[in-house]
């Protein structure tokens, strides 16, 4: 019998509640607080934990109603314990723990960044360890070496400023294209030109390629899109967002593809929420089958944070017989990439 998983997910702004039995999704739900924080032009942490509490139980009863399964039927529940905002991660925790002790399953806390990687392992037939993973959220954006998603993996390198997302959602605000600033800006390319402007790719002299191959910079992304707007009084903005994507989108490939050659791995997942945007995908996609590597990118909506990927990652850890967390536990809000699991 395949495990049937209850992962639940409130790292940040939302409370999302995910069911699998084995490697088949039952039940994805999520109650966003985003619309409260979008006057702030941020996530808010406190609105963000309050929120979190109030939609905790309703968004579990209707994930088993969508699952058509009841509480007992849950053989283990996994939570994201670590990296995002402390006090809406303890919601997640502490509603973890209760449900597990309650049922008398076992508990994983788990880790959010391995968790994105490991939703692909509910839409591709194939397991698709050892990959490259290329991991790009609005709080992290890194280059990882997969050898098992429950308990390997090493990191080659990481953005050395602002997260890929992170860039999108403040060069939106200069745009005035709103929050979160990801969709707004692929929606607002559509109809500009990715070549109108010629913006720097971060971190890709002949020198960062030998010292620093696997790490981004966006920070000088940022100033040369602010630069250009105060020296462009008539700019056209549908040029500006599609050309800063198309540096973002070019400089992530660019290094994904760098590591899946000189490891020697032909295998690249892209996860996180930046990993919905389309010029990404269809450059991702155009960019693998030429250089001979199978390309994993999960459903646009499994993409962003979910419930749905801490299933995912606890229903591998059961199957792959890794031990439950032990005792109670604290969230982790800067836990390593590395740390798959407490
Ligand atoms: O993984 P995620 O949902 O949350 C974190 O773990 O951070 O990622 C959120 C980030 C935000 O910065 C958002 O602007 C970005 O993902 N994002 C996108 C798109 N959809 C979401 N960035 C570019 N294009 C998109 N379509
Ligand atoms: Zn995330």
């Amino acid at each position: 019998m395949q495990p049937v998983v209850l992962g639940i997910e409130t790292s940040c702004d939302e409370t999302a509640i995910g069911i699998v039995r084995g490697r088949t999704l039952l039940a994805n739900v999520i109650a966003s607080s985003v619309d409260e924080h979008a006057r702030f032009g941020g996530v808010v942490p406190e609105i963000a934990s309050r929120a979190h509490l109030e939609a905790m139980l309703p968004s579990i009863q209707r994930a088993l109603t969508d699952a058509k399964i009841s509480l007992s039927d849950i053989d283990a529940i996994a939570v994201t314990a670590g990296p995002g905002l402390v006090g809406a991660l303890l919601v997640g925790v502490a509603s973890a723990s209760g449900l597990a002790q309650g049922l008398g399953r076992p508990l994983y806390g788990v880790n959010h960044l391995a968790a994105h990687v490991s939703v692909d392992y509910l839409t591709h037939d194939q397991p698709t360890d050892p990959t490259i993973a290329l991991l790009v959220s609005g709080g992290h954006s890194s280059l990882l070496q997969v050898d098992d998603i429950t308990g390997s993996i090493t990191k080659l390198g990481a953005t050395m400023d602002d997260a890929a997302g992170e860039a999108f959602d403040k060069i939106a605000r200069i745009l005035d294209l709103g929050f979160p600033g990801g969709p707004a800006i692929d929606r607002e390319a559509v109809s500009g030109s990715a070549s109108a402007i010629d913006f720097p790719r971060g971190l890709t002299t002949s020198n960062d390629w030998a010292t620093r191959p696997y790490d981004f910079s966006f920070s000088g992304l940022k100033t040369a899109v602010a630069r250009y707007l105060e020296g462009t009084p008539s700019f056209i903005r549908a040029d500006v967002a599609a050309s800063f994507q198309e540096a973002i989108v070019d400089v992530l490939m660019l290094k994904a593809l760098a590591a899946c050659k000189s490891t020697g791995i032909d295998s690249l997942v892209i996860a996180g929420g930046v990993a919905a945007n389309s010029r990404l995908r269809a450059v991702a996609t155009e960019r693998c089958e030429k250089a001979g590597i199978a390309l994993r990118i999960p459903s646009p909506a499994l993409c962003t944070d979910n419930g749905a990927m801490v299933a995912s990652l606890g229903s591998l850890m059961v199957s792959a017989g890794r031990p439950a967390t032990k005792g109670a536990f604290d969230a982790d809000s800067s836990l390593k990439v590395e740390q798959v699991s407490l």
